[in-house]
């Protein structure tokens, strides 16, 4: 018989609700960090949020890495002041500064880089698309991730200048945006790849746009 005054063999297990209430920090230099944000909340229902869009700063794609430093050093200090228990850099470009963000706070702090590593077991022809910010493909982070998963495939590297801007300030539908989807989706299309790695944020809104853009299937 169990005995249910006492907690069962082979030790504890919580399966339920944090017990720390305060929230998770959400930041982003705008609304693509939205996309990441809507995924936590599926896979975490039970915690609390807060988001932070760096708006004044958009777009991050296109700054040096110690802007991108500096400033995801002092956003990290403000979300920490205002409670939250761990930080999540939902942009790909400020992933960059990852490592100087941690070095500089107390939070605990996830941050994200392109899906080459699915992507590269996902190809069937061996060459797989990249977009992203002009910062997060000139980074070593990025560098280091093709080497490590991608390195026996072509890895196609599409730089989006203005695109997460347009998509922000023109709005996902416009024609400023599908003007540069044209541009930035048709050297991939061409070139074969049958993958293409959404490396940065806000194009997740552009995701049946670019899909259009490719061969079925890819
Ligand atoms: N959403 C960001 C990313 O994932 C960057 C957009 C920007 O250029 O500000 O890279």
């Amino acid at each position: 018989m169990q005995d249910r005054t006492r907690p069962p063999r082979g030790g504890f297990r919580f399966s339920g609700p944090d017990l720390n209430p305060h929230p998770i920090a959400v930041f982003d230099s705008g609304l693509g960090g939205l996309t990441v944000l809507r995924a936590l909340r599926g896979r975490l229902p039970h915690e609390d949020y807060f988001y932070f869009a760096d708006t004044r700063f958009l777009p991050y794609g296109e700054r040096p890495e110690v802007f991108l430093r500096e400033r995801g050093v002092l956003i990290a200090e403000a979300l920490a002041r205002r409670g939250a228990k761990a930080l999540v850099i939902a942009c790909n470009t400020a992933t960059a500064a990852a490592e100087a963000i941690r070095a500089a706070s107390t939070l605990p702090i996830v941050a994200l880089e392109p899906g080459v590593k699915p992507a590269a077991a996902l190809s069937t022809h061996g060459i797989i698309g990249v977009l992203a910010t002009t910062r997060t493909l000139q980074s070593e982070r990025f560098q280091r991730l093709v080497g490590q998963h991608a390195n026996n495939l072509r890895v196609l590297a599409q730089p989006c200048p203005g695109l997460a801007e347009a998509i922000e300030t023109q709005g996902p539908e416009s024609a400023e945006v599908a003007a540069l989807l044209d541009l930035y989706v048709a050297p991939l299309a061409a070139a074969g790849a049958d993958v293409v790695v959404l490396g940065c944020t806000h194009y997740p809104w552009e995701a049946a746009a670019i899909a259009r853009r490719m061969p079925p299937g890819t």
